[in-house]
């Protein structure tokens, strides 16, 4: 796959390198907490963001072969939204053929609603189906109601659910599949 994966207007979708890797934990950290932080402890909101969005750990992860991380970019250069696929990683349970998890999917506020996230969720196929999947499957919390009508109207459905921990806090997510054919 080539650098730009996809662009629409002022919007440029590109692979993160190394040097992302300070910006993606701001913009991770941030969204996560700007989304999250008034149904969970100012504890588990800690434990979580130090454990999940340090500039190190982004650095791996963009590093790591298994991973896939895309980003959409403004004008100026700054991150409007990121996707971070995960290879060999399928969900528990649930019969697939040839699955990428979407492991991360955010958009910055201001850019909610512009179509940023379409243009990602393009680019995270384009990149997945480049790895030979045939599908992608997420886990989305149960209560994230304007995330799972987003994953709807991509044509994503509930198939089961699994356990993800803020901090010290078991949370039920739904878990979402969507046949690329
Ligand atoms: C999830 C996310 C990427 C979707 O991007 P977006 O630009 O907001 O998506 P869209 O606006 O195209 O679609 C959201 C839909 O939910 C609807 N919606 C908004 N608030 C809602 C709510 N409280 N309940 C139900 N639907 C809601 C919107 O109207 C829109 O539907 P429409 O296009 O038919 O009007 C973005 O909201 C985001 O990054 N949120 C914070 C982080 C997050 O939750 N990530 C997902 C983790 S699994």
């Amino acid at each position: 796959m080539t650098a730009d994966v996809v662009s629409q207007g002022s919007l440029r979708i590109r692979r993160a390198t190394a040097a992302d890797a300070d910006a993606l934990s701001e913009i991770g950290a941030r969204t996560f907490f700007e989304t999250f932080a008034a149904d969970n402890t100012p504890e588990d909101m800690k434990l979580f963001l130090e454990s999940t969005w340090s500039p190190e750990l982004q650095r791996a992860e963009i590093l790591d072969e298994g991973l896939d991380t895309l980003l959409a970019c403004d004008a100026s250069g700054a991150i409007a939204g990121f996707a971070q696929l995960r290879v060999n990683h399928p969900p528990e349970g649930i019969v697939v053929r040839a699955p990428v998890e979407l492991k991360r999917f955010y958009v910055d506020k201001p850019w909610h609603g512009q179509g940023v996230a379409r243009l990602l969720m393009e680019a995270a196929e384009r990149a997945a189906r480049a790895r030979g999947a045939r599908e992608f499957w997420l886990g989305v919390w149960e209560r994230n109601e304007r995330a799972q009508a987003f994953y709807r109207k991509c044509g994503f459905r509930k198939v089961g659910k699994q356990i993800f921990v803020v901090g010290t806090d078991p949370q039920t997510d739904d878990v979402m599949l969507r046949e690329f054919e």
